[in-house]
């Protein structure tokens, strides 16, 4: 499938971010400017602000994820959430393996690969993070640990899903991976996928994310194997992030 017949698609990982006003202001703002928008765009509010950025939405093109869900459908989990709840709600998606849980949650591959499942059986698309440290990009491991990565829910994934390639370094630093560094991993994952998925390896979408901005946003979404962006920062300001949505349509 050649890139221009997957749809372009930028998601606002607002993080840890925002009071109840600051929300709402930023997403009527962003509601605003991205009315015209080509691309996909989604954004993924604290779980306590979901309800009020779906009610938000509710009349626009502007979708809701998730930032996290458990791997259990229900039960004795507390402090989590559920798929299903975000799905009640009226969620899409949900970001899955942020290396921000993977390191201070000690989530491992297995069990993003279990939220992945979850998050499936309550009919949410996943949005799954990847990405190498750097001093595993230095030491030459950044294709084997982004490997690894996959292989545990490659067999999980369907093709309304996306991976989100973010270098660990690359995230809230300002040092964005080159357009080449980034293509060059965007094209290995998608071999990966293809290895093991075949043809649904070519549909899904692949998300670059680690200090995008609209100054960068155009170099790295003309690359052939990116999809589009997974934005943190910039996308707490809303024409940053509706520049970056333009540069994806
Ligand atoms: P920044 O865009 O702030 O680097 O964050 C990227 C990220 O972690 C998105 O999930």
């Amino acid at each position: 499938m050649p890139a221009s017949l997957r749809r372009g698609l930028v998601i606002g990982n607002w993080k840890m971010h925002g009071s109840v006003s600051e929300t709402e202001a930023l997403l009527r703002q962003i509601m605003a400017l991205c009315e015209t928008a080509t691309a996909e765009v989604a954004v993924c509010p604290s779980f306590v602000h979901v309800p009020l950025a779906l009610r938000l939405t509710a009349a626009s093109a502007i979708a809701v994820g998730g930032q996290n869900c458990s791997e259990h459908d229900s039960g004795a989990c507390t402090g989590e959430v559920a798929a299903a709840m975000l799905a009640e709600l009226g969620c899409d998606r949900v970001i899955l393996g942020h290396s921000e849980r993977r390191r201070q949650q000690g989530e491992s591959s297995a069990l993003v690969a279990a939220k992945c499942r979850a998050a499936h059986r309550a009919g949410l698309k996943a949005v799954v993070c990847v990405g190498e440290t750097l001093e595993q990009r230095e030491s030459g491991q950044a294709q084997t640990v982004v490997a690894e990565q996959l292989q545990a829910l490659v067999e999980e994934l369907r093709p309304e899903d996306s991976i989100a390639y973010e270098p660990v370094w690359a995230i809230g630093t300002g040092h964005t991976a080159s357009p080449r560094q980034a293509q060059e991993m965007h094209t290995f994952i998608r071999g990966c996928l293809g290895a093991a998925r075949g043809d649904a390896a070519q549909r899904l979408r692949l998300l670059y994310g680690g200090s995008v901005k609209a100054a960068n946003a155009a170099e790295l979404f003309a690359q052939q194997d990116i999809d589009g962006g997974l934005v943190g920062g910039a996308a707490l300001d809303a024409h940053e992030f509706a520049a970056i949505v333009a540069l994806a349509g």
